[in-house]
């Protein structure tokens, strides 16, 4: 059982005001197994090869937990149960009882949260006070939302007879590892398929978890199946011949690998990618609730999200003010044990993303970027990235261009929105971007004039259920959430 006493948190240095006393969150209602199976037909059962791999406490590295490696022997038995299933028994079950039982999920994870995000937190390294108030009450919502539709889908598409697609394959990332669980599996089942879902590698935890209360609901066996694994499995779910549909999210390089993988097999496809949102601030917009936006889009959940507001372009006459003032507030964040109440930037999901953000941030100071840290301490083992801000930076810089998936903000002026856009728009990514200003009409002319999936205003990384979201260009196909996340699993 992990036991989180390693983390030493060590108050900051510069304003003892913040030095919070330490409120740890128990990690004993997480209680997880020392190893978890796959869940195929409604049954956790073991490996063909019974090979395992460990998953670890990012904060920590101590090992949470063995997890079931699946390989394509396994995957095919998933496929199959989920067949057997749709064929039997999904496909022939009324709207009105597929919602009882989504209620019924989204009840069960109601009274669970506390477990479902103490465990989010000890597998992923992400703040508690994230994971509970915000990744499993989002999932809830997803649920709750779908299971409204279930019985309703003559009314998603009048006049058409909409149909389930059949088996969904689903594969997910680990930086909103139970919520993207909840965003794949809920508009499925609602929209009459089974599915086979495999969570990352890193952070399968919460997927398990999930599995165990959907085998408590009583839902019939087969309907969901879950398998773990790293790529090797992904892939073969993609390669599956079984396999009516595919929805991905992940990095762009893996999103082109299962495009190619899958044409011309006549799969259906939906692909939520990478990103690098570009947040404009206006010299009319409120500073102070500004400075909290830019902070809260770009730190979050440590940077590890593809709607991050990563680029920031500032109007040129405010930027010394509004680069001195983010800098003040970066002090006040405190970095450390996932665990603390009061911790607002966690850890690094894994050694290998430090490693990445790491060799983007030495590319960054390479280019010329001139980089900012604060000087506060972070524990000694665990990984561990300070929030950083790059200036100096140019449009064509390795920083600006690439998705970095770490906190870490490349930040550029500019002195009118056609400048802005230009710049904004100039990315081969189009998930997100958020305009600070207290002018409706700015704020209309420029989200119609940005290529992004979601535009925020005087707001960012706002989410719900009833609300589509996804991406442009190399941020990826189709949307989730909202009627359109739904028609993305029905056949018209
Ligand atoms: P990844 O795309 O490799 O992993 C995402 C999921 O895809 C995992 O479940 C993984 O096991 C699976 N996968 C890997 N290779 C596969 C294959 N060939 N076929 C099928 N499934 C496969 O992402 P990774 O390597 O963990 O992160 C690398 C970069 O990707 C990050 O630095 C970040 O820039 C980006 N990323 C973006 C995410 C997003 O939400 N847009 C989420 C995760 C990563
Ligand atoms: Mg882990």
């Amino acid at each position: 059982m992990q036991q989180n006493k390693n983390i030493d948190i060590k108050p900051l240095e510069f304003n003892n005001t913040w030095g919070y006393a330490p409120a740890p969150e128990s990690a004993e209602p997480a209680n997880i197994k020392p190893r978890y199976e796959l869940f195929i037909g409604g049954k956790f059962i073991e490996p063909e090869k019974c090979e395992y791999f460990n998953s670890i406490n990012p904060a920590t590295e101590e090992v949470l937990s063995e997890i079931a490696r699946a390989d394509i022997a396994d995957v095919d038995k998933a496929v199959k149960a989920a067949r057997h299933a749709y064929d039997t028994i999904w496909s022939k079950t009324p709207g009105k009882i597929r919602a009882k039982y989504l209620y019924r999920i989204a009840r069960m994870l109601q009274e669970r949260a506390r477990e479902f995000a103490i465990t989010e937190t000890l597998d992923g390294g992400k703040p508690i006070k994230e994971s509970k108030d915000f990744d499993v009450p989002t999932a809830i919502n997803w649920f709750f939302y779908y299971a409204g539709w279930a019985d309703k889908l003559e009314y998603a598409a009048p006049g058409k007879t909409p149909k389930p697609i059949g088996v969904a394959g689903q594969i997910i990332p680990w930086n909103f590892p139970i919520m993207m669980a909840a965003w794949k599996i809920a508009p499925a089942l609602a929209a009459g398929n089974c599915v086979v879902l495999k969570p990352a590698e890193t952070t399968s935890l919460t997927a398990l978890k999930l599995a165990e209360l959907i085998q408590d609901a009583g839902l019939p066996p087969g309907v969901v199946n879950i398998v773990t694994g790293e790529g090797a499995t992904g892939a073969a779910i993609v390669n599956h011949p079984d396999i009516n549909k595919i929805a991905f999210t992940g990095s762009t390089r893996v999103g082109k690998l299962i495009q190619k993988s899958i044409a011309g097999t006549g799969k259906k496809l939906t692909l939520e990618l990478g990103g690098k949102g570009a947040n404009i601030v206006f010299d009319d917009a409120p500073i102070d609730q500004a400075v909290e936006g830019v902070i809260n889009a770009i730190y979050f959940n440590q940077g590890h999200v593809c709607c991050a507001g990563s680029r920031l372009f500032v109007q040129e006459n405010i930027a010394d003010l509004f680069i001195a003032k983010l800098k003040e507030r970066l002090k006040t964040l405190r970095i450390g044990d996932p665990m603390d109440k009061n911790t607002d930037i966690g850890a690094i999901n894994s050694a290998r993303q430090l490693e990445t953000i790491t060799d983007y941030i030495n590319k960054g100071i390479s280019e010329g970027g001139v980089m900012y840290q604060d000087s506060c301490a972070t524990p000694e083992k665990g990984y561990w990235c300070k929030p950083t801000i790059f200036t100096n930076v140019a449009q064509s810089a390795t920083i600006v261009q690439e998705e970095i998936f770490g906190p870490v903000l490349a930040v550029q002026t500019f002195r009118t929105i056609a400048e802005v856009i230009e710049k904004a728009n100039n990315s081969y990514y189009g998930l997100s971007a958020g305009v600070w200003t207290d002018k409706g009409s700015k704020i209309f002319e420029v989200a119609n004039r940005l290529e992004a999936g979601v535009v925020w205003a005087n707001s960012f990384n706002k989410f719900d259920a009833a609300s589509p979201f996804g991406g442009v260009k190399e941020s990826g196909i189709g949307r989730e959430g909202g009627l359109h996340g739904l028609l993305a699993y029905l056949n018209l």
